[in-house]
């Protein structure tokens, strides 16, 4: 199969800059199929982590020292980078450890509220009810997290169908939206189908009943070129990890009115402006969600990773990625007994398949991938419901990365080939 995009993409180059891909795995060269679980890290971004703590570390902000101002300010480009990344301003940026503790502090924004205890964020409180939307597309993240709150508070959580496809469509959001909708929380790009979603059309349906709008931008952050701002949601979460970047640090994305309106949900240091016994006074945004010392070489080591990406070309990487996703469910499509959840047509993709595979476990089909080197998801991918309205248990998936090749992809689909046959069932 020739491949017209990846002949004009650096790929070779790419991968030399992962010192992942120079390990091999089972005797096997390393055919890395998980970036959606977690991305490989870039050697310079791992180096630049540790210069930083080797020569640049202080504690940041409010130091009278030289290597406290210099830690400051490179903490400050990283907040700027990641924005830049995502389209946004350093102050709608706010540092978390991960995509999952961003939705955890938007749902206790709400929770805090709705204990009525605070006088200036009456969109962020909750009467028993009203209504949480979520999707059937949900990861437990943007699940789980309403599901609490929902219990907390009284108000209701609906959810919106996917088709059998897997496709999330304006109108099954619709037929959940109500007057009485305070939240609308939906998956970007869903870990399990690879499909997008219509980001703007969900938008402005939940603004239109003035809803705030939570977006999970998890699996999009890493593979498509983002602009928060233009797609218009309230909030957005991301990690770097799943963007060549470290473990430990992710952000929270709001907009201004969505990040000044929001109570704080972590107490502490380095937030407030005036404290006595009675009560503190609070930092503008992002600070006032920011107590404690913050994730300084992570937020390095992130913005590294971006500036890396970034001068390779986000618009390329993203036509190498989705011109391997198309390769690869084209060629699994044809393979009998096995079953790819989610469609192809008619929808945008990412460069990523789940599939089950008749009469042989995941786990199975996992193990004997990885016995040649190839490295994929078995599980449910912390998705049980949309598995378990597709029709299955869980899933195998494959997901690809700014370093896969067309050859690792053929490569992989041959033994995905072989998995059934080995197993005995064809
Ligand atoms: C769609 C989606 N949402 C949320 C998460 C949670 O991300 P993290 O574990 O980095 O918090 C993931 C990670 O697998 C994901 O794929």
């Amino acid at each position: 199969m020739t491949n017209p995009v990846q002949d004009a993409y650096p790929v070779n180059d790419v991968r030399g800059l992962f010192p992942q891909l120079a390990v091999p795995v089972n005797g096997m060269p390393l055919v890395y199929l998980d970036s959606a679980a977690t991305s490989l890290k870039f050697g310079i971004g791992l180096r630049k982590e540790l210069d930083f703590a080797s020569h640049e570390m202080a504690a940041v902000n409010r130091g009278a020292h030289t290597l406290a101002a210099e830690a400051t300010e490179k903490f400050d480009e990283a907040r700027a980078t990641v924005a830049r990344f995502v389209g946004a301003r350093p102050a709608n940026i706010v540092w978390t450890s991960n995509a999952t503790d961003g939705i955890n502090m938007v749902a206790n924004g709400f929770r805090i509220s709705s204990l009525g205890r605070t006088a200036t964020d009456g969109r962020f409180r909750l009467a028993e009810g009203d209504e949480i939307v979520v999707t059937e597309a949900e990861h437990h993240a943007n699940l789980i997290p309403w599901q609490e709150l929902a219990r907390a508070t009284g108000a209701v959580l609906r959810v919106a169908a996917v088709t059998d496809g897997g496709v999330l469509t304006v109108d099954a959001v619709r037929a959940v939206v109500s007057d009485r909708t305070r939240v609308v929380a939906f998956t970007h790009v869903s870990n399990v189908l690879g499909i997008v979603n219509p980001v703007t059309e969900i938008t402005a349906l939940a603004h239109s009943v003035g809803a705030i709008v939570v977006l999970d931008a998890c699996q999009s952050a890493p593979h498509i070129p983002l602009n928060l701002a233009e797609l218009g949601v309230d909030f957005a979460v991301f990690s770097a990890h799943k963007m060549y970047g470290p473990t430990g640090i992710g952000a929270l994305y709001g907009r201004d009115e969505a990040l000044a309106e929001m109570p704080p949900v972590l107490f502490g240091g380095s937030m407030i402006t005036y404290v006595d016994y009675e009560r503190a006074e609070y930092l503008p945004a992002p600070a006032k969600f920011e107590p404690g010392t913050p994730r300084l070489t992570q937020a390095i080591g992130w913005a590294a990773a971006l500036d890396i990406m970034s001068a390779i070309g986000r618009e390329a990487i993203a036509a190498h990625e989705e011109a391997l996703g198309s390769a690869l469910y084209d060629l699994v499509e044809p393979l009998p007994g096995v079953r790819i959840l989610g469609a192809k047509h008619g929808v945008d993709r990412v460069g990523l398949v789940s599939v089950a595979v008749d009469g042989v476990h995941p786990h199975d089909v996992g193990q004997f991938l990885d016995s040649k080197g190839i490295a994929v998801r078995v599980g449910y991918h912390c998705a049980q419901p949309l598995h378990r309205r597709l029709g299955v248990d869980s899933s195998t998936r494959m997901s690809v990365g700014m370093h896969t090749t067309l050859a690792e992809i053929e490569f992989a689909v041959d033994v995905l080939s072989g998995v059934r046959r080995y197993f005995g069932e064809a």
